[in-house]
């Protein structure tokens, strides 16, 4: 028999990697092994960062900035030091241009918010117009309803092309006007898994003088993310999709525009001043961190980013580029399976999503389950990207650095029993 993996090249040794993660051992309905496919909603965590946040409680555990004490300061160097990390994974021009969120959902808010009560040349008001695309997360979505709601100002997009699931920019220069504050538009689809083409959409924009936001949530974990590269004005991410802890994000902004923009939440550790009538404000990053930050869960983070780079994010992205392009082939090759977004693993992340035949998502995940398969089933918090091609939901298979080709036969043979369960 002829080895179905033969050929793939640029794979990590992934025997050795999945010894960093704990939870893959797991078994999972009666002793079946887990196959963890949902890295695009979740990934997991290594034990290097989960040491490190028990390290953190035991021996450091403190409010940072406001202490004179040896913990507090402790805890002050592990969270700024994070931040230094966070900036050189990103080559973020100055660490100063890192703000510690909760995750990626309020990043973009926070920018959505700080537009809406900036002052001219940033402004957001019923002259003007935001752009985003039909591709969006409903975090990159939202907001902006809301900030147009509130302005007044007109919601833009960009359509999707109608086969295979990339961005029609045919009319950008109709979409991207000399009326528009900001563009704001996702690097890789967490559902289409399209990789979008950053430098056309990035010139038009800068020519017109809007602002750029990249949604880089399922870029970063994935891929180099050099936001000097990128040349936007402000990157989001979310620490949990990139072997980091729950309840931390990051958003990186522009050194010159972070000091222009005003802040949007009020507290402690985002002041310089305050009186009963007036208060002024701490240079960013922490005029943008209001409050308690998400300490241990930053300095997991930076843990995460050190395990990363360690492995090293080229070979990281070789490995699923690999993987990717093995599981499109294999699943292509199910009867009745339709991969919603496009077929070839240049230009995508890693995240696949398929109909089966007239299957409900819901029952092929279920079955898959059964199986020991964890996949997502759902809209994927891209509602409208179901509604542009015509399906209530999909199935949604995502790898990470510790996925193998065994794990895609597994998902393969699962969907061949999806398929005899339901006739
Ligand atoms: C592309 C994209 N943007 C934003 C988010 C939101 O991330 P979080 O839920 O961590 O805020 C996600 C999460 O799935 C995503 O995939």
């Amino acid at each position: 028999m002829t080895d179905p993996h033969k050929g793939l090249t640029g794979l990590l040794d992934t025997e050795a990697i999945r010894k960093d993660f704990p939870i893959l051992d797991r078994r999972v309905h009666d002793g079946k092994p887990l196959v963890y496919l949902d890295n695009a909603a979740t990934s997991q965590t290594p034990r290097q960062v989960i040491d490190t946040l028990s390290t953190y409680y035991e021996r450091y555990n403190a409010n940072v900035h406001r202490g004179v004490h040896v913990l507090a300061e402790e805890a002050t160097e592990l969270y700024e030091g994070a931040r230094d990390k966070v900036a050189e994974f990103v080559n973020a021009p100055s660490r100063d241009e890192v703000i510690f969120t909760k995750n990626a959902s309020e990043s973009l808010n926070l920018v959505a918010n700080m537009l809406g009560w900036a002052d001219e040349p940033y402004r957001v008001d019923r002259e003007t117009e935001i752009v985003i695309t039909e591709m969006e997360h409903h975090s990159n979505i939202v907001p902006w309803q809301l900030l147009a709601q509130r302005t007044g100002a007109k919601l833009k997009w960009f359509g999707l092309d109608p086969a295979d699931g990339t961005l029609d920019l045919s009319n950008i220069e109709e979409v991207i006007t000399e009326k528009t504050k900001i563009v704001s538009f996702v690097l890789v689809s967490n559902i289409l898994g399209t990789h979008n083409p950053v430098e056309q959409i990035v010139r038009r924009a800068h020519e017109v003088g809007a602002l750029v936001l990249i949604d880089a949530s399922q870029a970063a974990p994935h891929m180099p993310l050099d936001v000097q590269a990128l040349q936007a004005d402000f990157v989001a991410f979310t620490g949990h999709k990139m072997c980091g802890p729950t309840g931390i994000g990051v958003l990186w902004g522009r050194q010159e525009l972070l000091e222009d923009l005003p802040p949007f939440l009020g507290g402690g550790e985002m002041i310089e001043t305050v009186s009963m009538h007036s208060s002024t404000y701490a240079p960013a990053p922490h005029k943008f961190e209001a409050g308690t930050p998400p300490i241990a869960q930053a300095v997991g983070l930076g843990a995460a980013v050190d395990y990363l780079t360690s492995i090293g994010m080229e070979k990281i992205a070789a490995h699923e580029k690999a993987i990717t392009e093995y599981a499109v082939r294999r699943l292509m090759e199910v009867p009745d399976l339709r991969v919603i977004g496009p077929t070839t693993a240049e230009e995508r992340g890693s995240a696949i999503s398929f109909t089966l035949g007239d299957i409900h998502p819901h029952d092929v995940g279920q079955v898959l389950d059964e199986q020991g398969i964890a996949v997502r089933v759902g809209h994927h918090c891209a509602r409208p990207v179901c509604l542009r091609y015509g399906i209530p939901a999909t199935t949604r298979a995502s790898f990470y650095l510790y996925s193998t080709p065994a794990e895609v036969d597994a998902l393969v043979d699962g969907l061949e029993h999806v398929r005899n369960f339901f006739g």
